[in-house]
């Protein structure tokens, strides 16, 4: 089998550098390990910046998520029993966040890729190797029916996820890694109940880290933090509101309203970064390359601005033989992932329990005070979080 761009991966990386290509007229093949209703199953992010936003609308998927998607101008951080706002477009001339489900995200790819444009996605054909990298001709080793099959192209994207397979090609001395493991996890679960509040809410509490978020005005999404060893199974629906209930204001508490959970599930919190993320022809994006604590929810947007930077590398190269944004691909990606990086990391450090030591936590709420009682302190938290913005190209 042969194709332009091979891509292995059809989470929100791959499909979206799919699309994009394909209405570029550029050919692609994605192989996905798993089934389409598992990808589609998976329940992950729900906060989209705008970057992210003119992506899906540049991709022509937008339509739904501009119907149905809940814009947010503003988060709540709550610590002390106090709940103060981070306004966003006061603070960064104007811009907001978009709530809309990777699920949803995913779901409007499939369908204007797969099922009305006629991209080809296998499913259940997970990679297993990718050989020639740096050669003009990469090959996807793969499997498919218990069969091993190889695609040939002309570049190769490495859009798996953390645990694919892009990334473990290369070998060890070309790659340098940058990890730290969290002490700690969150436990979530998705319940069809109206949020708490119109907008999201990120506590500090001394029991530990707890967020209110949302899917939609009926749909609610809550996390606590928990144990790293923690597992499901230790927690009855009763027992984790009680917990996300402790850990809000009092006024908060009040107003959550419990219900039975569609899904529960436990996140471990990593940070790392994957350096190159090009190697010859083969190209890492999303979190392939790079992972971050959910707590500044950048990961899903880290994804887009890889593949806004590779999409537009590859259209140069296609349609005016140029070759220099496909050099600058790994330095520009990684600029922009390094700064999200930290944003992530930090904002992780400011609202969760690492110990139980009296200073830390007066030190977290001395500075939680400062942040949300200073001009510069809500700009601070507003840019990070509405994202910071995609290099252009000329
Ligand atoms: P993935 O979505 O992981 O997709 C990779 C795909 O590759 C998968 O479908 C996988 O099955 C496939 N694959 C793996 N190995 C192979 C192989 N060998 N062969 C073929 N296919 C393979 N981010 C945000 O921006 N905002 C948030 O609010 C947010 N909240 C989150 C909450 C939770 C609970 C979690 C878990 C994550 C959250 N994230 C958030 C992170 C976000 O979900 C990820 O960053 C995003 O899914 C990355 O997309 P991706 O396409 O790069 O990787
Ligand atoms: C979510 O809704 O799943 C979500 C929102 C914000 C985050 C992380 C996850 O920071």
């Amino acid at each position: 089998m042969k194709t332009q761009v091979g891509i292995i991966g059809s989470g929100p990386s791959g499909l979206l550098l799919a699309r994009l290509l394909h209405l570029q007229g550029i050919d692609t093949v994605i192989l996905e390990s798993r089934s389409r209703e598992y990808v589609l199953g998976r329940v992950r992010a729900g906060v989209i910046e705008q970057g992210m936003a003119d992506m899906l609308r540049q991709a022509k998927v937008g339509a739904r998520m501009d119907r149905e998607g809940l814009i947010h101008e503003g988060i709540n951080i709550a610590f002390d029993n106090r709940l103060e706002r981070v306004d966003f477009p006061k603070h960064t001339n104007g811009k907001v966040v978009m709530v809309y489900g990777q699920t949803e995200i995913t779901y409007d790819l499939m369908n204007a890729h797969i099922d009305e444009a006629g991209g080809i996605v296998h499913y259940e054909s997970p990679a297993i190797r990718v050989e020639d990298y740096d050669t003009e001709r990469p090959r996807i080793i793969y499997q498919q029916n218990g069969k091993e099959s190889e695609l040939v192209c002309d570049f190769v994207a490495g859009c798996d996820g953390f645990h694919g397979v892009a990334r473990k090609s290369i070998p060890a001395e070309k790659i340098a890694t940058f990890s730290r493991a969290y002490p700690f996890g969150w436990l979530g679960i998705l319940s069809d109940v109206p949020p708490v509040k119109e907008e999201l809410i990120y506590a500090n509490h001394e029991r530990g880290f707890a967020l209110c978020s949302m899917r939609s005005q009926t749909r609610s999404r809550y996390y606590i933090q928990c144990e790293v060893n923690d597992k499901v199974e230790n927690w009855t629906d009763d027992a984790f509101w009680d917990e996300l209930c402790r850990r809000l204001p009092s006024e908060e508490a009040a107003n959550v309203i419990r219900g039975p959970r569609l899904e529960m599930g436990i996140t471990p919190l990593h940070s790392f970064v994957a350096e190159p993320m090009r190697f010859g022809r083969l190209f890492l994006a999303g979190d392939a390359a790079h992972i971050v604590p959910p707590t500044g929810a950048k990961g899903l947007n880290l994804a887009s601005s890889d593949i806004y930077y590779l999409s537009r590398a590859l259209l140069a190269y296609y349609k005016q033989k140029r070759t220099d944004l496909l050099d600058r691909y790994s330095e520009t990606a990684l600029r922009r992932v390094w700064k999200a990086i930290r944003f992530s990391w930090w904002y992780t450090n400011l609202l969760h329990k690492f110990d139980n030591e009296p200073m830390s936590r007066r030190l977290q709420t001395s500075e939680l005070d400062y942040l949300t009682g200073s001009e510069a302190g809500q700009a601070v938290i507003a840019e990070n979080y509405v994202g910071l913005p995609y290099e252009k190209f000329e």
